[in-house]
């Protein structure tokens, strides 16, 4: 392993994507893609909390992915239940603090009640953060923002002069998180997909065509010392 621990991207956030293909390639239902997928994120979130990573947030369910078959979301939010529950002894016993980000009140009820739990429980864990993102649209995340803006200056608690990049950052579903460092999407796709829309202004972007169930830890690594080749220049000159 050739990784400068010096240059650790601080927040790694990731697209996975390719669940659908790599099962569909082996002639197998999509839902056994993302059982697999399912792996690559246990060992992600591993590989993280052991080179130091601070922050990892995953996009495991969009807003828009509403609109696929029943049969599927369904698959996706029993894996979902079962991840968490399998999971939360590994959270506890490596000091991992979980969160989520996304309109979590749209998830069915047992499984916003293991989402909440499982977020109350590991509250008070100091290591790594793994943040899913669930129900997650990045232009809603802004409009729920700019609602609750708009609110504080109808009822006076704010001026329209008050508005800056820190304030409506606090607003976000992510306020209190570092902007993401590394955004990885997975399965050779080149777009954000309504991800962290406001928070990647400045990201560096890695993709690579392996499917999320094949992205295990060589693959990882391989990201990260990409992303310490380059150089970040913010807007200034280099
Ligand atoms: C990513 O894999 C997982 C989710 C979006 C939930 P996909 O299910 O999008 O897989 P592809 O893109 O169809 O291969
Ligand atoms: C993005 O993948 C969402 C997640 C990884 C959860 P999608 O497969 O839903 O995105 P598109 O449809 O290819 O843009
Ligand atoms: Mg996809």
């Amino acid at each position: 392993m050739s990784i400068d621990t010096e240059k650790l991207p601080e927040h790694v956030a990731i697209i996975m994507d390719g669940n659908g293909r790599w099962a569909k390639q082996r002639a197998m239902n999509r839902v056994l893609g993302h059982e697999e997928g399912t792996e690559s994120v246990r060992v992600i979130v591993r590989t993280s909390r052991e080179i130091g990573i601070k922050w990892l947030t995953l996009y495991a369910f969009s807003e828009e992915n509403w609109k696929r078959p029943k049969y599927e979301i369904t698959a996706l939010m029993g894996i979902l239940k079962r991840f968490l529950k399998s999971e939360l002894k590994e959270m506890m016993d490596n000091n991992i603090r979980f969160l989520t980000i996304g309109r979590i009140s749209r998830l069915p009820d047992d499984v916003r009640k293991m989402v909440e739990e499982t977020t109350a429980k590991t509250s008070g864990n100091t290591g790594l953060t793994l943040t899913l993102a669930l129900s997650y649209g990045g232009r809603q995340e802004i409009f729920d923002a700019m609602q609750k803006i708009a609110k504080r200056i109808v009822s006076g608690d704010l001026q329209p002069s008050d508005i800056n990049e820190g304030l409506i950052s606090g607003f976000l579903y992510t306020a209190g998180m570092p902007d993401p460092d590394l955004l990885i999407r997975t399965s050779g796709e080149y777009r954000i997909s309504n991800f962290l829309l406001w928070q990647i202004a400045y990201t560096e972007i890695y993709t690579t065509p392996v499917l999320w169930p094949d992205f295990r830890k060589a693959e990882y690594i391989r990201a990260i010392e990409d992303y310490q080749k380059r150089e970040r220049r913010f807007g200034a000159a280099g």
